[in-house]
């Protein structure tokens, strides 16, 4: 079933959304799924349909069950409009956000670029979202099955606006969101966005210094919920590494390697795209270096980092190379936009991946060597 829905999406849906503006089909689908999954008894459908169980994926951590260790990245459910349906396709775990202490409209339009051949998206949003106190209200208003079972981490950035953009007031805005999702029964785990290449102001905080002020306003509140911070791609190693040593002295939970790209002369593009449109990119020019980024990490901080490894994952071997490179979770957007539902056939690819190589669980895998 799950690989006719995948069929059905490649044949029908895509050329379909690909007539219409890359910013108006990613309008209609997150609204289709968003109202779908709200229909009572949509996603459970839906889930039965297209999903399998897979106990060889299936992961316990810190009090949390994931059915796979692939999830939704941050980007698609701004507002936290589409988390039963992401549940429902098979993924793990979902981020919602990037969400910021206040509503924000974002860039001007349009947000998006589409490079098909290139595999890949020009992103320029600029973090529009409903604010944070919204989408948690959104998120409450879900089935409690759904808040308690299924591990949501809120991607959480600063305001892009000029209010925010100085550091103290930069680090006042994430400090309110990170206090809100502390109390929130629908958040299990936190993720700081320091690499929206986007929004006003740059990125600010990643520097060591100012890295280090961010971390000790957010050890403040204490969270008790995993941390994990949003690592930015286009970093030099040493700088990474820097950035990594802060991470490990507040004692972050883990990281996400990595954001989007703005180096295009490292991109090999395969169809043209104008230098007026702006923004950063997505999808398969990541898939290497994000990879690459895992596996250092992994070597220098596999001890004290838990890595969720993201960036142009389109297949099961994609996201088992990150996983063999040393991500304890994998997470994706652009594939799901690009190939439609697919989950289920990733996560079967991840077990028959196993099986060949003679693992009888996912994690025996993490940090195997590519
Ligand atoms: C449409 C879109 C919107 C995104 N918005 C965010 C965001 O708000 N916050 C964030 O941390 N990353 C954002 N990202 C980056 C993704 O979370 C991810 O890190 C990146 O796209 C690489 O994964 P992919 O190749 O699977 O898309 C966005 C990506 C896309 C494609």
């Amino acid at each position: 079933m799950a690989h006719i829905a995948t069929t059905l999406y490649r044949r029908i849906v895509r050329p379909l959304m690909f007539l219409l503006s890359p910013d108006n089909a990613h309008s209609l689908v997150v609204n289709i799924l968003a109202v779908s999954g709200r229909i009572p008894g949509v996603s459970a459908v839906v889930g039965v349909l297209l999903t399998r169980r897979h106990r060889t994926l299936e992961t316990e951590w810190k009090g949390m069950k994931f059915s796979s260790p692939v999830g939704l990245s941050a980007g698609l459910d701004k507002n936290g409009q589409i988390v039963p349906m992401m549940r429902a396709l098979g993924f793990g775990f979902s981020e919602v956000g990037s969400v910021t202490a206040e509503p924000c409209k974002g860039n001007d339009r349009p947000w998006f670029y589409r490079l098909p051949k290139t595999g890949s998206l020009v992103v320029h949003v600029g973090l529009a979202n409903h604010g944070v106190k919204k989408i948690l209200e959104r998120l409450h208003a879900m089935p409690e099955k759904i808040q308690n079972n299924y591990p949501t981490i809120l991607s959480v950035a600063r305001t892009n606006s000029e209010d925010a953009s100085g550091v103290e007031e930069g680090i006042v805005d994430y400090v309110t969101s990170i206090k809100a999702a502390k109390k929130s029964p629908a958040i299990q785990m936190v993720e700081v966005n320091i690499s929206c290449p986007n929004a006003f102001g740059g990125q600010t905080y990643t520097t060591p210094e100012l890295l280090d002020k961010l971390l000790a306003a957010i050890d403040k509140v204490k969270l008790k919920k995993p941390l994990f911070i949003k690592m930015p791609i286009d970093l030099s190693w040493p700088k990474t590494k820097k950035l990594l040593d802060v991470a490990v002295t507040h004692g972050v939970t883990g990281v996400t390697m990595s954001n989007l790209t703005k180096q295009r002369e490292k991109v090999e593009f395969l169809e043209p795209l104008p230098d007026s449109v702006k923004g950063g990119l997505s999808g398969a020019p990541l898939r290497e270096r994000s990879t690459e980024l895992v596996a250092k990490t992994y070597k220098a901080y596999g001890d004290e980092l838990i890595i969720i490894g993201v960036g142009g994952v389109m297949s099961a071997d994609d996201a088992y190379d990150k996983i063999k490179a040393g991500a304890t979770f994998v997470e994706l957007v652009t594939g799901l936009i690009m190939k439609g539902p697919f989950i289920e056939e990733l996560n079967s690819g991840l077990v028959e991946l196993l099986k060949k190589d003679g693992y009888s669980h996912i994690s025996e895998a993490v940090g195997a060597g590519r």
